[in-house]
């Protein structure tokens, strides 16, 4: 028999398997080749009328032919079925709604922090940082709080232990952003158009205070400067940040760094400043402001007698939980997912 014909019948059958793209044509090659009268079966059948000596080789090549073709037409079956499959998982409605990933954005704090450092700076405030780790001169000295002066004691503050220097004092987590005016005033001399938004600690925990938080403070110094920069600036603020209905007020205070001092109240969000359960009277404070007391300026390097400013620290978390009506400030920083998918 011709070895060559059992070789050609097998690579014709595979290439026919290898092309077919259903099972119908796949059973029709079976027929054709492994069938009744297939083209190898009957090869099968003339095995017998072989000379003995042939039998055994011929016989073995034709039955690996046969196993090969048989393998070829379940392995092409497999292959069809996989196609149908992706064909069916390819196939999409493209009018369908699409599928949302899940994308993240910023942190709450940092979007409020960018949002009112825009506001600030659209009226030409530089925004500037200094030192978290601060000398106790830059916190309390020169901002008129002598050692042991009772008011230090408003600012719960953390002090490093084993950190000191001769002229500066001791360390501190500054506890309010108003350290960084003297930093400022010794930098350069006025105009002055600072806004300084900083990390700030104090030993304080409950529903609206937190160890660690944020203020945001103003410096503006320069020639003639008057109360009414200083309202003008907040009414600004306020109206930018809460909204064109908000009005503000300022109400005389006490601070130590600053003369005359005042509390910044602004109209309630809830009854519009009529007066109601939350605010009583239809104001809510926000933060402290003043004219930078003259011993401060010349504790800067500056000139009272040429300069005057003024200045404003308010807490960040806070007037952020006045805008979007939080009333748990712990809300901010746990990470509850809940809470921030909101924003
Ligand atoms: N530093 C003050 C505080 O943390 C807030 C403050 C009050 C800042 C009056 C000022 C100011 O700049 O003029 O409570």
């Amino acid at each position: 028999m011709d070895l060559n014909k059992i070789q050609n019948l097998k690579n014709q059958a595979l290439s026919s398997i290898i092309e077919a793209d259903t099972k119908d044509e796949l059973e029709q090659i079976r027929i054709s080749y492994l069938g009744r009268k297939g083209g190898i079966t009957n090869l099968l059948k003339e095995v017998p009328k072989l000379k003995p000596e042939e039998r055994k080789e011929i016989g073995k090549l034709i039955n690996e032919a046969k196993k090969v073709v048989e393998d070829g037409i379940k392995q092409q079956i497999k292959i069809i079925l996989k196609q149908k499959e992706n064909k069916d998982d390819k196939w999409f409605d493209v009018t369908m709604p699409g599928e949302k990933t899940n994308l993240g954005h910023l942190h709450l704090i940092t979007l409020a922090s960018q949002e009112i450092g825009d506001i600030f700076k659209r009226i030409g405030f530089k925004q500037v940082s200094y030192p978290e780790i601060e000398w106790d001169w830059y916190a309390f000295e020169k901002l008129n709080m002598p050692k042991n002066h009772p008011a230090r004691d408003e600012w719960e503050t953390f002090f490093i232990k084993g950190l000191k220097n001769k002229k500066y004092g001791g360390a501190v987590l500054t506890p309010h952003t108003s350290s960084g005016q003297i930093r400022e005033m010794e930098k350069h001399q006025p105009p002055i158009r600072m806004l300084n938004i900083a990390k700030c600690y104090r030993r304080q925990i409950d529903t609206s205070h937190a160890p660690m938080f944020y203020q945001f403070e103003t410096l503006v110094i320069n020639k003639g400067i008057n109360i009414t920069h200083l309202k003008g600036t907040l009414d600004y603020f306020v109206k930018e940040y809460f909204g064109k209905d908000r009005k503000t007020r300022i109400r005389p205070f006490h601070f130590q760094f600053t003369e005359p001092s005042f509390e910044v109240d602004i109209t309630c969000s809830v009854c519009g400043g009529k007066g109601c359960k939350v605010c009583k009277e239809g104001w809510v404070e926000i933060g402290g402001a003043g004219m930078v007391h003259p011993q401060v300026l010349k504790n800067g390097g500056i000139d009272p007698n040429k300069y005057t400013g003024f200045a404003s620290g308010f807490g960040l978390e806070r007037v952020l939980m006045m805008k979007y009506g939080i009333d748990d400030i712990r809300l901010l920083f746990n990470s509850d997912f809940r809470f921030l998918n909101q924003f």
